[in-house]
């Protein structure tokens, strides 16, 4: 699939056949471009909004003809009214009208981006601000760039266009209703005047990104037989020599020898060894533009039966998806290597598989962590805090980790409160906290925050140990933060990806299955608003 963009409206097309995609935004009377979108077309729209359709409803779709326009076929597809949009609605738009085409046989697609841009242009400053509003707006100086409305419709556009020419069912079935189409070409159609130079290079860069968001997928997708904890480990491997990172696997034994007492807990009850895979970029005591030596830390659980505390039956299956937070950590490292060669960045992956057996971790024992802390682990099936621990204080004292930010599926809690749209965050650092919000704003991610409050430190008070893992109740989402907060000393956030990471329905922009959560933010975050120079 090659993307080409052009600035001179609908006559920079240069393909012949294929789809034209018209977006619709919900406007008082009509603007003159759709105006010239119906006179081309020979009055298409105005016949289908005669019988109802043609609306500009996001995710509605409608097609005809399409005259002299530069296409073969009209596809209407409905975004909505501009003051709703946000950049995930715009990837998402995109990502719909590709996936509405599957199935069919067509190779081209141009994309009208003229009213997207005409919208972006009219939008509230936060929406185009490489930052956002809602938290701590202007503390990062880096991040006030107001961007060029063409190429931030570039970029969305072209993430949404890859992301949804993946289909998830494709790697495991062997017969699918509906293959991609298969688009060798996509022209993006910029309003006369755009910068082309700036739009080509976030080709570039969104290609880069969506490639990443992608492989996230379809690897955090891979079942537990096929995707074990050193599965994870070779994969990762060839992915740093693809994208030059260094790769170290610390193996189960270097683990037990280094005292990494909760990740090896955990891993006891499998045949199949823990480890921790490490990939780095950039001089090992160097520090990036920021100043930063960020460490990812993800959780890489590759099935959570929930071990002795184990789960019920009815869909242990989804639990495959445990790993995804290790797998967006390290994609994402690899995706800062190819936008930024030589930046300084760690992923770190804590990966584990969570089993009964008669080797397996009890309720009721305890182990000291890597911090020297001592654990009573009171559920065997909380035990993402446990692999995250030590991951977390690995990252500090053997990487020198200035900024740790960890990503992982890590409560059940956190999809009844927030759902599957909304990831929760936590952090001991107001500033860093702040960068990690404005970050999944530029990337078009939502993340909300809960309060890691003090009181509920009690709630882990145990006589056998420094604390327990689990415990009652009440707070438990709070205390899942607090409780890898014990385990880091520099600016940390927390990400709980656990609703947001997984769709079990497919949506008109996605499939079932790994939805990437949190690669693009960790992207973001680590370039710091740097994505574009
Ligand atoms: N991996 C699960 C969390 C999870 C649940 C992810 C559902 C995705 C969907 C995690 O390891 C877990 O089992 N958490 C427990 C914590 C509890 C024992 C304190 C939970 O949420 O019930
Ligand atoms: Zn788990
Ligand atoms: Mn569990």
């Amino acid at each position: 699939m090659r993307f080409n963009v052009s600035a001179s409206g609908f006559s920079g097309a240069t393909g012949r056949g294929g789809v034209l995609a018209a977006p619709l935004i919900k406007e008082k009377g009509q603007s003159a471009h759709s105006t010239e979108i119906d006179r081309r077309s020979g009055g298409q729209l105005t016949a289908l909004r005669a019988v109802g359709e043609g609306s500009a409803t996001r995710f509605h779709f409608s097609s005809s003809p399409a005259g002299t326009l530069p296409a073969d076929q009209l596809l209407f597809a409905g975004l909505g009214s501009a003051e709703s949009l946000d950049r995930q609605a715009i990837v998402r738009w995109a990502a719909a009208v590709t996936r509405k085409l599957a199935g069919r046989n067509i190779r081209r697609l141009v994309i009208d981006a003229a009213p997207i841009v005409a919208a972006l242009k009219g939008a509230s400053p936060a929406l185009r601000a490489n930052g956002g509003a809602s938290f701590g707006e202007g503390i990062n100086a880096s991040s006030k760039v107001k961007l060029d409305a063409a190429v931030l419709a570039v970029e969305l556009i072209v993430r949404g266009v890859i992301e949804g020419s993946f289909h998830e069912g494709l790697d495991g079935k062997s017969q699918v209703d509906a293959f991609p189409a298969p688009l060798e070409s996509v022209e993006i159609l910029l309003p006369t005047g755009s910068d082309l130079t700036a739009a080509k290079a976030a080709v570039r860069r969104s290609e880069i990104i969506a490639d990443g968001t992608v492989r996230t997928k379809r690897w955090a997708n891979r079942p537990a037989n096929e995707m074990p904890p050193l599965g994870i480990a070779e994969e990762a491997r060839d992915r740093a020599r693809a994208v030059g990172l260094r790769a170290r696997i610390i193996g189960a034994r270097e683990l037990e020898r280094m005292g990494a007492g909760m990740l090896m807990a955990v891993g006891r009850g499998s045949e199949n060894p823990p480890c921790m895979v490490v990939l780095s970029g950039g001089a090992p005591r160097a520090k990036d533009p920021l100043g930063r030596r960020l460490a990812m830390v993800g959780k890489g659980v590759c099935f959570d039966t929930g071990g002795i505390s184990i789960k019920p039956a009815d869909g242990m299956e989804e639990m495959k998806m445990d790993k995804n937070g290790a797998i967006a950590v390290l994609e994402a490292a690899a995706t800062v290597a190819q936008l930024d060669p030589g930046r300084v960045i760690h992923a770190v992956a804590a990966c584990v598989e969570n089993m009964p057996s008669g080797h397996a971790t009890r309720p009721g024992d305890v182990v000291t962590a890597l911090n020297g802390k001592r654990v009573e682990i009171t559920n065997t099936d909380a035990e993402g805090r446990l692999i995250l621990g030590d991951a977390l204080h690995f990252a500090e004292r053997d990487l020198g980790a200035t900024h740790l930010i960890d990503v992982a599926t890590l409560t059940g809690i956190v999809y009844s409160a927030f759902g599957g749209e909304v990831a929760g965050s936590c952090g001991t650092d107001p500033a860093f906290l702040d960068e990690a919000h404005l970050a999944a704003r530029r990337a078009g991610e939502v993340l909300w925050p809960y309060p890691l409050a003090d009181a509920y430190m009690k709630n882990m008070d145990t006589w056998s140990a420094d604390m327990q893992n689990s415990g009652t109740r009440e707070a438990s989402l709070i205390r899942s933060g607090l409780f890898l907060r014990e385990f880091t000393t520099v600016p940390w956030v927390h990400l709980d990806i656990a609703g947001t990471a997984y769709r079990r329905s497919t949506a008109p922009w996605a499939g079932r299955g790994s939805t990437g959560s949190a690669h693009p933010t960790l992207v973001e975050l680590a370039m710091g608003g740097g994505v574009r120079r």
